[in-house]
């Protein structure tokens, strides 16, 4: 068995996409955004996410890599002059699948701020129980997971197990 046990059944999913775009809904009132979908890890996420948005979304994808092995966690954003030419002025949610150390996530919003949106909210599915090593604000947060690695619903281990359905934790 490749995983543990699950974490995060299918249907604590669907509820927990529910309550986060009530909740999206709700403090954007109608207003359009655009959202950042960091992958690949948020793809499977922000596409269910997204269905039940009731404001026109614009979509944006980034695709971000980060060498633990050889600096130290150092986050790369390929510059991308288009990309951050058309955040400028627009309402940003940020969509990602963990926020972790943090690395990854206060990176993006430093890059993000260069690129002069109107607004900067992040959204992420789950946050590990751990002291981070960098502290960023998650305006919609899933659910909590102990320190464990997971796999399951678009997230991998070495580029599989993306497609289960549930959330799990990965097997020693
Ligand atoms: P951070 O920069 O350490 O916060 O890590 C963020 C990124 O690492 C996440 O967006 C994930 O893509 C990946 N990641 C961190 N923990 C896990 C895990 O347990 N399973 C799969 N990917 C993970
Ligand atoms: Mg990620």
């Amino acid at each position: 068995m490749v995983y543990e046990r699950v974490l995060i059944t299918a249907e604590q999913l669907a509820a927990t996409v529910d309550r986060l775009a009530a909740e999206i809904n709700d403090r954007y009132a109608g207003r359009p955004l655009t959202a950042l979908i960091l992958l690949e890890g948020a793809r499977c996420f922000a596409d269910d996410l997204l269905l039940k948005l009731a404001m026109p979304v614009e979509r944006a994808f980034l695709k971000l890599s980060s060498y633990a092995g050889t600096a130290a966690g150092t986050v790369i954003i390929n510059p991308d002059t288009r990309l951050q030419q058309s955040l400028k002025g627009k309402n940003v949610l940020v969509i990602d699948d963990i926020y972790d150390t943090g690395r990854t996530l206060s990176h993006l919003l430093e890059w993000l701020d260069i690129c002069s949106p109107r607004s900067v909210k992040t959204c992420v599915l789950l946050e590990k129980d751990i002291p981070h090593d960098e502290s960023v604000t998650i305006d919609f947060l899933g659910m909590q997971v102990p320190d464990v690695f997971v796999i399951g619903y678009g997230m991998d281990y070495d580029g599989r197990y993306r497609e289960l359905p549930f959330i799990a934790e990965l097997s020693p």
